[in-house]
């Protein structure tokens, strides 16, 4: 059994929160796939004379082809307004989450940092207890502003280097026009001429910054199978990760064989279904999170996971942030079940119109 309670009288909390810190600090430098914490979770109404409950969480990491761990579950912070953002960091690093991604584009970089500082502050943990991720935004994808790009987030975040550093989109966009997503008079996407299409070169840009230290990782993210094939072509460093929308009815399958075949790790983003999301009204997953007892969205993570991929759930709610935490072992059976829902609904979330194809796996 995964998943279990331990019942403990008041006096052996003190030890027992204390275990708890120790065995998730083990996270930073932990074995992959391997499940390490004792978490300290809020008084649970099911255990009568007894105020607290201790809950073992799977608390799985994965391996990436740099040798460092990805803690397999993370915290999303896409839409997350700054005033809201710093206190669920705070309570993601809390709740024992060591994996916080954000990225230029969602403005919020100063107040993740400032949550991760304190948060970590609060937990008595250390930098190095915690995965950054944030992005290189498509406005950054000439060679010399890949390095103003990676200066400004570490700048923002208050970090001196993060743990993963993504291309955000292999779509550039022409700089210095005073917005995130500039457009033509006609309204369409103003590419940037001088990049012309070519992300490889925005990528050898990346590659630099291994050796300045600003990065222990440098990945890509929404890279279909076709456009890491061209990438792959004059890549000198395989991507540790790619970074996609994944989730039932969207399992990215032909995308997750291809980047295992070459050692690339893929992260799970939109694991709920994002804002407003169609997947908490799915049968299939009611019917499952109701027999476990537990959430569609615990059980959405805990598929993801067990699928050998990290997952990125995002909330600014303190009971779901720590709800989200708590992922759980699927049966066999129920992991099929899952598998299969996207046989009969098959649906992409989040698609900005580019004006050039980025999902070629769709087609
Ligand atoms: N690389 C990329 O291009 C890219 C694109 C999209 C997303 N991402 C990353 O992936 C993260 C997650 O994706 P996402 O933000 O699109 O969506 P998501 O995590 O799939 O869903 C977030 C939504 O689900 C709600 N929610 C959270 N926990 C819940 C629970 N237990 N029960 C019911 N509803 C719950 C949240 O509400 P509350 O916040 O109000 O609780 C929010 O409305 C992002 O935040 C970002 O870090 C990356």
């Amino acid at each position: 059994m995964n998943h279990r309670s331990i019942r403990c009288s008041k006096h052996r909390l003190g030890f027992a929160r204390r275990a708890a810190v120790l065995s998730v600090s083990k996270l930073g430098g932990g074995s992959p796939n391997s499940i390490v914490a004792v978490k300290y979770i809020k008084p649970s109404s099911s255990v009568s004379g007894f105020p607290f409950t201790l809950i073992m969480s799977l608390n799985k990491v994965f391996k990436l082809n740099t040798g460092a761990s990805i803690p397999a579950i993370g915290l999303g912070t896409w839409q997350s307004k700054p005033e809201e953002v710093y206190n669920a960091v705070k309570t993601a690093i809390n709740a024992g989450y060591r994996h916080i991604d954000t990225a230029y584009a969602y403005g919020n970089e100063d107040a993740v940092g400032r949550g991760i500082k304190d948060g970590l502050k609060e937990a008595g943990l250390k930098r190095e207890d915690v995965f950054v991720t944030t992005k290189l935004w498509s406005t950054f994808h000439r060679p010399a502003d890949v390095q103003k790009g990676i200066d400004e987030s570490l700048a923002s975040l208050g970090l001196d280097y993060l743990d993963l550093y993504l291309m955000h989109w292999p779509v550039a966009l022409t700089p210095g026009k005073g917005s995130l997503f500039p457009r033509h008079e006609d309204g369409t996407r103003d590419l940037d001429a001088e990049i012309n299409g070519d992300f490889t070169i925005t990528y050898g840009a990346m590659e630099k910054l291994l050796e300045s230290g600003k990065t222990k990782a440098i990945g890509v993210s929404n890279f279909s199978t076709h456009n890491l094939d061209v990438l792959l072509k004059s890549a000198k460093v395989v991507p540790a990760v790619n970074q996609v929308e994944l989730h039932p009815y969207l399992p990215q399958t032909k995308l997750l064989e291809y980047c295992t075949a070459k050692g690339i790790h893929l992260t799970a983003y939109s694991p709920l279904g994002s804002t407003d999301s169609p997947l908490q009204k799915e049968p299939v997953l009611i019917e499952i999170a109701e027999k476990n007892n537990k959430s569609v969205a615990q059980t959405l993570i805990s598929w993801a996971v067990q699928r050998g991929t990290s997952v990125l759930p995002k909330s600014v709610t303190p009971s779901r942030i720590e709800a989200n935490f708590q992922d759980y072992k699927l049966s066999d059976e129920d992991f099929a079940k899952i598998n299969e829902i996207s046989s009969k609904h098959s649906q992409r979330l989040v698609s900005p119109d580019w004006g050039v194809t980025v999902f070629h796996d769709d087609q």
